[in-house]
């Protein structure tokens, strides 16, 4: 069907239904959140979009629907943030954070797109993914879900995803699924870090930071967008027409429909205090541009109210309905194809193909931060290695935010049905073959408190009331977080005694990074700290592997572990992984996506800021992370030499500017180097960043092996916003920076 022939079908479909259906037909519910009753009750007044329930359960109501008046198919939708991942039989992918430090499109490409095959299989057709919010303030809680710091690998992964998901052009038959991006816009630059509160950032700011990974997005097809909880500037997203039409449709060329996130418009009233009643906030939502209401179930009654009194125009209702009707026919959801998931020839379901990809994926995120005296990669012929930690074998911990142990109702006690290598499960693959003796101290010894896989959230909690678990959740991390007393080394000391070396795996837990799960103090929880000290005196050989969902504050373990390796949430090969890089049968290439702070105090510390500081430096501490963006060591030396590029370029040329460099691999390990191109704009009428990240590629170099490199630079990635809102290119000089850890630079002329 062409654009037309879908526009008259909607058209069609609309103009048989009364304004209780339309009503009902932009609604999202969570069904795993309500009992049966209500569950028939939506069901009957015409529900148009279910969230959270999968397979069988999800195929029970699309049968029902299909049989009802108007027969319009349900669309579900699912966190699929990271694979299929609060399904326990599907593929899980490392984290956002994670998958962004491979700066490797293709594979995060395949991987939606494994997703999106497993996501059809339990009958779903939307994902809400990908997450293009920044994670700049690295307290806030929901930085794992990122893809780091920087607006420009954001877009790139953010597009790639969403290719992913949906296929190129055309929604991919029978296995496309509907992309979401959200959280529409700006939603980690929260004062504090705190979630969802108020941001502080202008209209230029956005234009410039937070709005360009989103249009790429809109470009690569995206036919959704979710927007976020927060206020900018004091105007709820859900308000702020500005946001909704002005810039997401008339400037980025939008035209799928908007979804409000999880009870978005109830918030303008309880949360914000924006609305005095549910039927201003219904109205509100509406008219600002919302077209999906996720969440909101009194949104229903207050919004016919409003239409039938006159104070809401039921054209407004209409056009949305129009929208998430039209979507439902361009991704083909009225073809039995889509609504029928048993029809699926073939499961693929965390099948070898799928397991395949995600541990080739996983191994590419490892990122090495040290390695001193060339202490890795270990030889396969010592004799005894000792693994301690609380992370050494804590899958809930590995795995982390948006799985199956956190969504739709936390339980650390779950494992995934097909694979869970946990650090030390990967470890003893390898030394069990090579006759390494390999021993796991029980963090509990140390800790005899530890509640990481505690299973006491799960008797709290009462499935229908979301509040409840969010306190449970909450009153879990207390006890998470609180000074352990009697903490003792002696047992893991001896444990350790004769080891050739010691691997200390350190992190955090889902119950300290996530949604609602900010953070103040990034030190290491209670005795992670203490231990690294102890083992350290002890006069061990130290290597520490970092599982987070988030950067953690490590200056001690830099100066002191002989070796350091970080994982954001691995998931299920997390443990392959990092054992793979220990003993370099895989050469680390990961670079972070996100800047490590050395202390809490320099947040945000992210590195594309302005220039101008008064003296530039704290007088306490220094102003440097710990370690920024880009960073990450392999077991290669990638040497560059040769770079160039045009002197002059033409303010008004579309072609993208070429800019090569030659790379050398001198060493005797094949690797990859992650080829970085930098910008900076040198005198410019606005204040821009002192780098920028506008080019990478990812360059396998056999040992030895040279090659030369041609980098891609688009003419837009040079423009700027000016305090009018105008974007354009500015003439003068731009630096390029170009290199893997060191760069090489040189610089042309816009004339
Ligand atoms: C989160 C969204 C998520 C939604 C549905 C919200 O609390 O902010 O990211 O998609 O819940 O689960």
């Amino acid at each position: 069907m062409n654009k037309k022939q879908i526009s008259e079908q909607a058209g069609g479909i609309l103009a048989q239904m009364t304004l209780p259906e339309k009503v009902a037909q932009i609604m999202q519910i969570s069904f795993a959140h309500i009992n049966e009753e209500d569950r028939l009750m939506w069901m009957e007044r015409g529900i148009g979009s279910i969230l959270h329930i999968m397979g069988s359960e999800a195929q029970k109501y699309q049968d029902m629907t299909l049989k009802s008046k108007h027969k319009i198919p349900l669309l579900f939708g699912i966190d699929c943030v990271r694979g299929h991942a609060m399904n326990p039989e599907a593929t899980v992918f490392p984290c956002g954070l994670g998958m962004a430090t491979s700066f490797n499109k293709e594979m995060v490409e395949q991987a939606c797109e494994i997703a999106a095959r497993e996501v059809t299989e339990d009958a779903l057709h939307m994902v809400f993914s990908p997450v293009l919010c920044l994670g700049r303030d690295t307290r806030w809680g929901r930085v794992n879900e990122t893809f780091g710091e920087d607006p420009y690998l954001s877009g790139e992964l953010g597009a790639a995803m969403v290719r992913g998901y949906q296929g190129v052009g055309e929604l991919r038959e029978e296995t496309g699924v509907l992309a979401c991006p959200k959280h529409y816009l700006a939603h980690g630059e929260s004062t504090g870090g705190r979630d969802s509160y108020d941001v502080s950032v202008t209209n230029r700011r956005i234009l410039e930071f937070f709005a360009p990974p989103f249009k790429k997005v809109v470009d690569a097809g995206c036919k959704s967008i979710m927007t976020a909880y927060h206020t900018i500037d004091g105007l709820p997203c859900t308000a702020n027409k500005w946001l909704l039409k002005d810039l997401l449709r008339d400037e980025m060329g939008f035209d799928g429909f908007v979804i409000t996130d999880w009870d978005n418009a109830g918030r303008l009233m309880w949360q914000q205090f924006f609305s005095p009643d549910m039927r201003h906030a219904a109205k509100t939502s509406i008219e600002a541009g919302n077209d999906m209401i996720m969440s909101t179930p009194s949104f229903y009654e207050a919004a016919i109210e409003m239409v039938k009194e006159g104070s809401l125009e039921e054209s407004l209702i209409d056009e949305s309905a129009l929208r998430i009707l039209k979507v439902k026919l361009e991704m083909g959801l009225f073809d039995e194809k889509r609504t029928h998931f048993h029809n699926i020839k073939t499961p693929t379901m965390a099948c070898e193909e799928h397991l395949k990809l995600n541990s080739d994926f996983t191994n590419q995120t490892v990122v090495l931060l040290e390695n001193k005296n060339n202490t890795l990669p270990l030889s396969r012929s010592i004799k005894k290695i000792a693994v301690v930690g609380p992370n050494a074998n804590n899958i809930a911990a590995q795995f982390g935010d948006w799985t199956f142990f956190t969504h739709p109702l936390p339980d650390y006690r779950k494992k995934a049905k097909s694979v869970n290598i946990s650090i030390w499960d990967g470890l003893c693959d390898i030394t069990k073959e090579s006759g390494i003796k390999t021993v796991l101290s029980d963090w509990e010894q140390i800790v005899p408190t530890e509640v990481t896989n505690s299973s006491e959230p799960e008797k709290e909690y009462n499935p229908l009331d979301v509040q409840s678990i969010f306190r449970a959740a909450r009153e879990s991390m207390t006890q998470y977080t609180n000074e352990t007393k009697d903490i003792c080394f002696d047992g893991m000391l001896s444990d350790c005694e004769g080891a050739d070396v010691v691997i200390a795996v350190i992190g955090d837990h889902p119950t300290l990074n996530g949604e609602e799960k900010d953070r103040a103090n990034l030190n290491l929880q209670y005795a992670q700290q203490e231990m690294l000290k102890a083992l350290k005196e002890a006069g061990h050989k130290l290597i520490v592997v970092g599982v987070s969902g988030k950067p953690l504050i490590v200056d001690w373990a830099k100066e002191n572990a002989d070796a350091m390796l970080w994982t954001f949430s691995p998931g299920m090969y997390g443990g392959s992984a990092v054992a793979s890089v220990l003993f370099g049968d895989v050469n680390p290439s990961a670079k972070l996506p996100i800047s490590f702070p050395l202390h809490v105090g320099q947040l945000p510390v992210y590195y594309n800021q302005v220039p101008g500081w008064h003296g530039d430096k704290y007088v306490d501490i220094p102003k440097e992370p710990l370690y920024t963006f880009g960073y990450g060591l392999s077991y290669s030396n990638f040497e560059f030499s040769n770079l160039s590029c045009p002197e002059t370029i033409k303010e008004d040329s579309d072609d993208d500017i070429e800019i090569s460099v030659e790379v050398k691999n001198n060493s005797e390990f094949d690797g990859v180097s992650i080829v970085q191109l930098y910008i900076r704009d040198m005198v410019c009428s606005i204040s821009t960043p002192v780098k920028q990240l506008k080019s990478f590629e990812r360059v396998p170099l056999k040992a030895n092996e040279t090659k030369k490199v041609t980098l891609k630079l688009p003419m837009s990635e040079l423009a700027i916003i000016d305090h009018d809102l105008n974007r354009f290119i500015e003439k003068g000089t731009f630096k390029i920076m170009v290199g893997d850890l060191s760069f090489l630079e040189s610089e042309f002329q816009v004339v």
